[in-house]
């Protein structure tokens, strides 16, 4: 049964207490983590989310009330207890910060009994994720998911600090809103006053954020949820955290000086990691060719090569075919894995399958009993042609060298991606390793096959690079945005740009993507509307917050540093969330649900 905890008042949390309270009474409070019954003595690990303390519990020095509920109590139990801080007797625990002291109680409450939990609660488990989102709040009792959850709010909290004293005005801009395309699918809220009419959830507050530029609020700043309906994976949820901001009469100098010093401000505090600024940028183009990917991981080397002239006119037709046809060929070189066995080498052929390859040829260095190159293009090739690849690979005896020839996005997606695997199985990185990089001058527009028009990268109210603009109207394609990402140890955690601030500008770019004027107009009036009023230039960034935290907390998934994240196809276990509802919901909102297999 429970009891009241009347009369009894928390006066530290249970690591708060050291060797210094010898001799003092203190009340403590938490769960009940481990017992020990040795007869007369019970000792029981009192957990809170400060961690533990050593509670002893003695037939001599307690009423035989409170040592017969002592001997009842079970994990997981929610205690009170009053004692005296004494010096540990016995077992001394170094790893502990209380390990060399513990409370001997003299008074004892019992607040909450408990179920047995249907997963340990302790650091570390390999339980199913399904069952720890199941039960969360019991998962979220771990160490490890507090510890996680309190750097969180500490990185919230030391952004919030800092971006006030920057000048930055903390403003909320609507959840209930109209659609801001991110490139991703809106989540839509029906409206019951509007029959047939829907509000978008925010994927991010960019417009308002522009428009407070517009009413001169000159630097905003807010941590604000975002709703992207995307497919999810380890670092995507359908809502999630940006901390967002935007100045005014800035160019990109500006914004990365603020940002860099926040960062740096943000790995000082909590990790206690000095980093290296200005932080280094490289132009996209330039990540492309040497790491096969927009966020690369430069912790370690293996970048790609590209060989495209010294197979121009080879023998081997997938690779003069793919250069014939305005692709190229690139490769990587694996140090020392040329002993690699035939089925691992098949599995990362299927891995460069799944990533759009058409295949993935290989050399392994003098691999072949004869000393010569063991490829599985050498028939194709004269061996003269085989040494000048090997050799602009930097190819030495004992390395594996891959291969991929197709267009320059499939290549560079392929080798990307394969790039990181090697890392990750020769184990090349370290996590508390931490390298940021931005990334410029991307491009503004992307070609979409699907839609057969332009997208923008990044969206549609970046500025072009000014020297670019031109190109507008003759090869939109070419044209460089002033954008950037900052990105952490292949990650991207955060993007911005400076803005477009013409009216017409703005409409040129609104035509380039495709739209008509009307399209335009009934969109984004509200917008164009404002830029007649005086837009002072202005530009800005987001960082996702979820993805800072899992970096900074060294957890491999974004749900670990979210308290009630979703699993991949967007539910939440615990709430069973999304669900049906009431007939009677459906019809306020004039809503009738459609009858799909
Ligand atoms: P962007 O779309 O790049 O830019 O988003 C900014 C950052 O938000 C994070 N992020 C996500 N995190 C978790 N789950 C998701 N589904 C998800 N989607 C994005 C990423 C990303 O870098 N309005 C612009 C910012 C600007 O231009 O100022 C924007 O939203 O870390
Ligand atoms: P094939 O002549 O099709 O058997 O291919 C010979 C080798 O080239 C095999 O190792 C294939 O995996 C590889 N290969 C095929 N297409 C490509 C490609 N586009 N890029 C790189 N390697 C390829």
């Amino acid at each position: 049964m429970a009891e009241s905890m009347k009369g009894m008042h928390r006066t530290h949390r249970c690591t708060e207490i050291s060797t210094a309270d010898i001799g003092r009474t203190v009340t403590v409070m938490g769960w009940a983590a481990r017992r020990r019954n040795l007869g007369a003595l019970i000792f029981v690990d009192l957990r809170d989310r400060s961690g533990v303390i050593q509670l002893l519990f003695d037939e001599n020095s307690l009423s035989k009330e409170d040592f017969d509920k002592a001997y009842g109590i079970r994990n997981e139990f929610v205690l009170a207890v009053t004692g005296v801080v004494e010096k540990r007797s016995a077992a001394v625990n170094e790893n502990l910060k209380t390990g060399d002291i513990e409370i001997r109680v003299q008074q004892l409450r019992v607040l909450a009994e408990a179920d047995t939990p249907p997963f340990p609660i302790e650091e570390g488990i390999s339980t199913r994720e399904e069952l720890r989102l199941q039960y969360r709040y019991l998962d979220l009792r771990r160490p490890d998911m507090q510890r996680n959850l309190m750097m969180r709010s500490k990185i919230a909290n030391l952004s919030r600090q800092f971006m006030d004293k920057e000048g930055f005005i903390e403003v909320e801009t609507p959840m209930l809103t109209k659609s801001t395309p991110e490139g991703a699918r809106d989540y839509l809220v029906p409206s019951r006053v509007h029959p047939g009419c829907f509000y978008a959830l925010p994927q991010s507050p960019q417009l308002f954020k522009q428009l407070l530029m517009v009413a001169g609020y000159d630097r905003y700043f807010q941590i604000a949820r975002c709703f992207r309906d995307e497919d999810l994976r380890a670092d995507r949820q359908p809502d999630f955290t940006q901390m967002d901001m935007e100045f005014s009469f800035v160019n990109e100098e500006d914004v990365m000086d603020v940002n860099e010093r926040l960062l740096a401000h943000l790995f000082k505090e909590i990790l206690n990691i000095d980093i290296q600024l200005p932080i280094r940028r490289m132009p996209y183009r330039e990540a492309m060719e040497r790491f096969g990917s927009d966020k690369p991981d430069i912790r370690f080397g293996m970048e790609l090569k590209n060989i495209t002239e010294l197979v121009r006119n080879c023998g081997f037709g997938v690779f003069s075919g793919a250069v014939a046809e305005g692709g190229s060929v690139r490769g990587i070189n694996v140090k020392g894995q040329g002993h690699m066995p035939r089925k691992h080498i098949d599995a990362l052929v299927d891995m460069a399958k799944g990533n759009g390859a058409k295949g993935l040829a290989y050399i392994s260095v003098n691999g072949a009993e004869d000393g010569s190159h063991k490829s599985s293009f050498a028939k194709f090739m004269t061996p003269e042609e085989m040494d000048a690849i090997v050799a602009a690979l930097d190819g030495e005896k004992g390395d594996m060298l891959f291969f991929a020839a197709d267009k320059d996005s499939i290549v560079f997606n392929v080798l990307g991606a394969l790039r990181l695997r090697m890392a990750d199985e020769l184990q090349l990185t370290r996590k508390d390793d931490f390298s940021l990089v931005w990334i410029t001058e991307f491009p503004l527009l992307e070609w979409s096959e699907e839609e057969n028009r332009f997208v923008a990268m990044h969206h549609p109210f970046t500025m072009p690079m000014e020297e670019d603009i031109p190109l507008l109207d003759t090869d939109p394609g070419k044209v460089r945005a002033r954008a950037y990402d900052i990105t952490l140890n292949g990650n991207e955690i955060g993007g911005g740009s400076i803005r477009i601030h013409q009216a017409d500008l703005q409409e040129k770019m609104f035509e380039v993507l495709g739209f008509t004027p009307e399209q335009a107009h009934a969109r984004f009036g509200f917008l164009l509307d404002a830029f007649k009023y005086g837009v002072p230039p202005h530009g800005g960034l987001a960082y996702g917050l979820d993805r800072v935290a899992m970096l900074m907390c060294g957890a491999d998934s974004i749900r670990d540093v979210i308290a009630f994240p979703k699993v991949k196809d967007a539910s939440c276990l615990m709430t069973q969330a999304p669900d049906a509802v009431d007939e009677k919901q459906l019809e306020e909102l004039h809503i009738a649900v459609r009858n799909e297999e």
